[in-house]
């Protein structure tokens, strides 16, 4: 008999929707164990987390994606590409994805994301007060457009902002929220679907270094073009996952103001300080809750029988703060960061195990790296106050911000000699 316990009622889905992100650590909590049985949606789920919990749902031997996240996610938030995909199909798709993060592409995607929030922050100086969330999603998004090699003209940087904030927003939420996503998500793969037929016919001439021209000229393991659709699905994953960054963008301002010895230590950022700022601002902080794959084939482990095609969770933001691994997890402490160990499954903001191998972000470092150079804007170039104002967040939408998108005022750019 399995000695793994069961969540009490009948189906959790409602649970989960109004407890949001504590929802899996709570229930771990309260039968003490990493994993625990429930059904959602109507099925039998398995839910673990913890990074011994992680390593195994890393595993791909023992696990796959295909049909495992809910179709209603699937058409707001990830589209039909990459995030399904098993086997060697998607390590052939994922090295394309990653083949365009190389250093030098990591280096234009700072440079070009910096260019865009110093040209923003020029007309900040001329307003008295501005929500920072709503500045950054548009930011990044024309950012992010440009690093991909999609033209955005001027009179569309408002629209497609919106419809990429509207998908990355849309993943935890009710039925209007999710017919927001996926209403955005068809007007961008029009869009998009649109670009790559350009890029094809010689129409928009993109670099061979670009997302773009990788995308458009990509073949699959049989040699073939990707249809227009799916790589417009593809090309919409590289600058939408950008604009989740603005979560954490203001979530890092947040605690800048919350802890204010941190804003002197990233200024003059000895020993890589807001590199450990940025990866405790991913830690600490809500953003993607969980994740959900399908057993391969059965296997046992920590006494629990998993079956083939059983669906299992993995929490995400529990894992991160999961007390095994991390000292006093419910606070805010970047240099936690100094002597970390590194552990590929500990720390899972972003999906856990190896990038190439496994289903990973590809878009970890980038994050990283414009957090970190964002971060060093802040406290080095600009001065503003922050007026009173709600920065509560709730843990139980998904995703959360603080309530007011955090406030800044009389802003003003300055450079300060470090
Ligand atoms: C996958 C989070 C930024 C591209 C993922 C996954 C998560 C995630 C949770 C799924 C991991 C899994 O399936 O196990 C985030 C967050 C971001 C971010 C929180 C920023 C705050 C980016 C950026 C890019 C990107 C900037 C591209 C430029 C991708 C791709 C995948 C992915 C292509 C699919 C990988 C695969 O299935 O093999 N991301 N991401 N992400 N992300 Fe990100």
């Amino acid at each position: 008999k399995s000695p793994v316990p069961k969540a009490k009622g009948v189906d959790n889905t409602m649970a989960l929707i109004n407890e949001g992100f504590e929802f899996l650590r709570t229930r771990r909590q309260q039968l003490e164990s990493d994993i625990f049985e429930t059904r959602l949606l109507g099925k039998k789920t398995v839910c673990m987390g913890g990074a011994e919990a992680a390593e195994i749902f890393y595993d791909e031997e023992k696990f796959y994606r295909k049909n495992a996240v809910p179709k209603v996610l699937k058409k707001s938030l990830l589209g039909n590409g990459v995030h399904g995909m098993d086997g060697s199909a998607h390590k052939h798709r994922k090295q394309m994805f990653l083949s365009m993060m190389t250093p030098e592409r990591l280096e234009a995607m700072k440079d070009i994301a910096l260019e865009e929030l110093d040209a923003k922050a020029q007309g900040w100086e001329k307003q008295q007060e501005v929500v920072l969330f709503d500045e950054m999603l548009e930011v990044l998004a024309r950012s992010g457009c440009r690093w991909a090699g999609v033209p955005l003209k001027e009179d569309e940087v408002k629209q497609r902002t919106e419809e990429m904030a509207r998908m990355v927003d849309s993943f935890g939420g009710s039925l209007d929220r999710l017919k927001e996503g996926k209403q955005a998500r068809e007007s961008q793969e029009k869009w998009l679907k649109g670009i790559i037929k350009d890029a094809r016919a010689g129409r928009i001439e993109a670099p061979p270094y670009t997302p773009l021209y990788i995308i458009a000229n990509h073949r699959d393991q049989n040699g073939k073009l990707l249809d227009a659709q799916t790589a417009g699905v593809e090309l919409n994953n590289t600058i939408r996952p950008l604009l989740a960054t603005a979560y954490f963008l203001v979530f890092g301002a947040m605690a800048m103001h919350e802890h204010p010895e941190t804003v002197g230590k990233l200024r003059e950022d000895e020993n890589d300080y807001s590199h450990k700022f940025a990866q405790e601002t991913r830690r600490f902080y809500p953003f993607a809750p969980a994740m959900a794959a399908r057993v391969k084939k059965n296997f046992t482990w920590s006494g629990y029988d998993f079956k083939k095609d059983m669906l299992v969770v993995l929490d995400f933001f529990g894992t991160n703060r999961h007390p095994d691994d991390w000292e006093a997890p419910d606070e805010f402490r970047p240099e936690r960061f100094e002597d970390w160990n590194g552990s590929p499954f500990s720390f899972i903001p972003q999906g856990g195990g190896d990038h190439y191998m496994g289903h990973r972000c590809a878009g970890e470092w980038t994050t990283v790296m414009v957090m970190r150079a964002f971060f060093r804007y802040f406290v080095r170039h600009l001065t503003y106050t922050v007026p009173k104002q709600d920065l509560s967040y709730s843990l139980s939408r998904m995703p959360t911000l603080p309530n007011s998108g955090f406030k800044i005022r009389h802003v003003r750019r300055v450079k300060f000699d470090v």
